[in-house]
């Protein structure tokens, strides 16, 4: 049995589960849990030190599950004292700001830090990772769009909420589908429940997505070389629209992508001979 999977208990039996959150700082992680556990929100930014601890019970199904939640301090600082908390975890809410780039861009190095303070022998697949995309009341301020969150989330096989902690939307939904992937997970003998997400879209289309917003004009976007012949275009078009139909790709923002692909070609093929 792999070491972070709790003991199998008989079904209607309670179980215990530790969980952690992890994020850059003031992303939110400890004003989540508090919404959930105490109803609550607090403007007043109140930096974690090191680690909160808490428990709680939840009812998952038959099921009473006694829940250790460690609340770790995202601040680079206190990284000496978050390193002891990565083993034995079934559950990790990840979270970033989504008015704050940064917080998303930083979600890899996050885990990372996580893989690398399990070691070896550590191992991320047994633990059910959800991304919280945090702040969405804060609309105004928002840089990190749902198919961006959403697609680099499902593309590693994570859950995806859009969460405000102030006004509590998704949160409970986020912890209810979250609590019951991980008694899944335990009842599957510690293997992560395939979602049908993370089984429906290819790497390459995830990373083809990406790979187009962030591209700087519509030669880039295409792939192709500046003053590429219309043949070229037409080529690299064709392979990107089978990749991308809306009718074949389900990833986040496929649609959008081919969109962008389409207009990509028009506006290049007014300009080639
Ligand atoms: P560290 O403990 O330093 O790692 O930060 P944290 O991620 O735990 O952040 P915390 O929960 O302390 O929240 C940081 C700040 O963001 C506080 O001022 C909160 O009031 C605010 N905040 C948290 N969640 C939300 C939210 O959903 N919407 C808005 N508008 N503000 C939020
Ligand atoms: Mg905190």
């Amino acid at each position: 049995m792999e070491a972070n999977v709790p003991k199998r208990k008989e079904p209607g039996k309670s179980l215990r589960i530790k969980v952690i959150s992890m994020g850059n700082a003031e992303v939110g992680k400890s004003c989540i849990i508090k919404r959930y556990c105490e109803k609550r929100f607090v403007s007043k930014y109140l930096a974690t030190i090191g680690i909160d601890y808490g428990v709680t019970k939840v009812q998952v199904r038959d099921r009473e599950i006694k829940v250790n939640i460690f609340d770790m301090a995202g601040h680079p600082f206190f990284y000496e004292v978050r390193n002891e908390f990565y083993k034995d975890t079934q559950g990790v809410i990840l979270v970033y700001d989504v008015g704050q780039k940064d917080s998303f861009d930083a979600l890899d190095a996050w885990l990372a830090e996580m893989k690398q303070d399990l070691g070896p022998h550590g191992n991320m697949e047994n633990i059910v990772f959800v991304v919280c995309a945090n702040k969405i009341d804060c609309a105004k301020h928002r840089c990190v769009d749902e198919s961006e969150g959403r697609l680099w989330a499902e593309s590693k096989g994570f859950l995806y909420f859009e969460t405000s902690a102030q006004t509590g939307e998704g949160i409970n939904e986020m912890f209810q589908t979250f609590y019951v992937s991980i008694v899944d997970l335990c009842d599957n003998g510690g293997k992560r429940p395939i979602t049908n997400s993370s089984a429906s879209f290819t790497k390459e289309q995830a990373d083809t997505i990406r790979r187009i917003r962030n591209s700087k004009d519509s030669w880039d976007m295409l792939g192709v070389k500046p003053g590429a012949s219309r043949d070229e275009v037409n080529k690299a078009y064709r392979r990107l629209a089978v990749l991308l139909h809306p009718d074949k790709c389900v990833a986040p923002g496929s649609e959008d992508a081919f969109k962008a692909v389409v207009s990509a070609r028009t506006a290049l093929l007014k300009n080639i001979k």
